[in-house]
């Protein structure tokens, strides 16, 4: 991990830094900065995970309150730094990090993992939302492995037609409105044989992804090439313009070093 040159006085105040999580990266930089005692960091979550993994940084759970919830909390936690690195599809997380981070004058960086992008043998349907995804799966009944987590599950009783494969970090609270349909618990990361397994054991024909990047969540993708399955590729959502990163260790390097709240481009 890089160094913290501006931060080896013993003296100077830790850096309070919240991080907006939900994410394997989230996890991977809240135990990058667990290793500095000069970073006071917290981790936050919204609160959609019953059993979160205790994280090796102080956290929280649930929402601020909207844009001028995170400028208050901003100010009476006296942040210095925020790392967004929730999901690429937490459009509005991320859009509130934004706004709130310029009205409370805090340097705002994104830990984000560019999309995944088409390989040889990937059969990809490209759609640009979930409402799209769902539209394409008209027609005769088909296996289809939903791998997009919890939300927007219930616009896929949309397609009753076919049969459902969800895999989920929680059992539902409710039944789902999909009239066949099996679940798997599970939790990522995942793995590529592991995904090929579950493809092959239910008779998947086809994949429904989002377009998260990174390595957490690329297996079924894997899977799916490994066995010629279309997947509908769902593109990510727009976010309002901030300076990203796709590594831990370039998040290291800017807390590192001071950041003006305008800094654009880190
Ligand atoms: N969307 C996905 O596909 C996906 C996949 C994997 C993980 N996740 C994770 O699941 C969480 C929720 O995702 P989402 O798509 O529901 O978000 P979202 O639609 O962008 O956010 C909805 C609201 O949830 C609250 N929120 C979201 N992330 C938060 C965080 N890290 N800490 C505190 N409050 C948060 C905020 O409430 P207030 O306005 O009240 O502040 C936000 O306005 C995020 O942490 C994300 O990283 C999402």
């Amino acid at each position: 991990m890089s160094s913290l040159p501006d931060m080896t006085n013993a003296s100077s105040p830790a850096l309070r830094l919240l991080i907006l999580g939900g994410t394997a990266d989230a996890n991977r930089l809240a135990a990058a900065v667990a290793r500095e005692p000069l970073i006071d960091a917290v981790l936050s979550y919204a609160g959609r995970t019953e059993n979160p993994r205790p994280p090796p940084i102080a956290s929280r759970i649930g929402g601020f309150g909207g844009v001028t919830g995170l400028v208050n909390y901003l100010r009476e936690h006296s942040i210095d730094r925020v790392v967004d690195a929730t999901h690429p599809f937490a459009a509005q997380m991320s859009a509130h990090a934004v706004e709130a981070c310029a009205l409370a004058g805090v340097p705002l960086l994104a830990l984000e993992r560019a999309p995944w992008e088409r390989q040889g043998g990937d059969r990809w349907i490209d759609v640009d939302d979930i409402d799209a995804a769902v539209a394409s799966l008209a027609g005769a009944p088909r296996r289809v492995f939903l791998g997009i987590g919890r939300q927007n599950l219930a616009v896929f009783a949309a397609q009753p037609q076919h049969a459902y494969l969800v895999r989920l970090v929680d059992p539902p609270r409710e039944t789902l409105p999909l009239p066949n349909v099996e679940i798997v618990v599970a939790r990522g990361p995942f793995d590529r044989a592991g995904d090929l397994a579950l493809l092959k054991r239910f008779g998947a024909d086809l994949v429904v992804a989002k377009n998260a990047g990174g390595d957490a969540a690329v297996a079924k993708i894997e899977a799916a090439r490994d066995l010629g399955l279309p997947v509908v590729m769902i593109r990510r959502p727009f976010v309002p313009e901030r300076p990203v990163v796709d590594s831990v260790d370039q998040v290291m390097r800017w807390l590192a070093h001071d950041a003006a709240p305008t800094e654009r481009g880190v």
